[in-house]
């Protein structure tokens, strides 16, 4: 099995509900280690940015209006297939279509907010990690 890094964002309205820890346990207790966190208030250019391959959608504008409207924990995970292990965790980005047990299920509201990004390939989580993290703010402990 590889062990990979992933990219984690616990977005503004999870955030907003106190629901950071009960989500770092999914984490967790799927065998995710967090190896990186800080707390941030996403600017509008840092979100434009972090987004910029939908830029083009309908729904940019609101997404980073939304991501931009409180703080935002982001988070590496490192585990065994980190990527698609999260994703699973996550659950399917309409939380009205996410699987019973997932964070989307069971924290999210709507597609608008929907508590958690992850990266979706191995490559976006190189990419994300470095958009937000340098390498000295990353504690390895695999
Ligand atoms: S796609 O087509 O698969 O790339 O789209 P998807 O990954 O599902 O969505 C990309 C990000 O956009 C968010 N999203 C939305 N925001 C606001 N309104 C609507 N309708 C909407 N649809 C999708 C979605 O949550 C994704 O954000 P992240 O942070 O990557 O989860």
């Amino acid at each position: 099995m590889a062990i990979e890094r992933t990219f984690s964002i616990v977005k503004p309205d999870a955030v907003a509900k106190n629901v950071i820890g009960k989500i770092y346990s999914r984490f967790e207790d799927a065998g995710l280690k967090i190896v990186a966190s800080k707390m941030l208030h996403l600017s509008q250019e840092k979100a434009e940015g972090f987004y910029a391959e939908h830029k083009e959608r309908p729904f940019f504008a609101d997404l980073v209006a939304f991501m931009t409207s409180g703080p935002v924990m982001v988070q590496v995970l490192e585990g065994e297939n980190a990527v698609l292990a999260n994703r699973e965790l996550m659950g399917a980005t309409n939380p009205k279509e996410a699987a019973e047990g997932t964070i989307r299920r069971d924290f999210a509201d709507s597609i608008d907010a929907n508590a958690v990004h992850g990266s979706d390939a191995l490559a976006s989580a190189e990419r994300e990690i470095a958009y937000f993290f340098s390498d000295d703010e990353i504690c390895p402990r695999s």
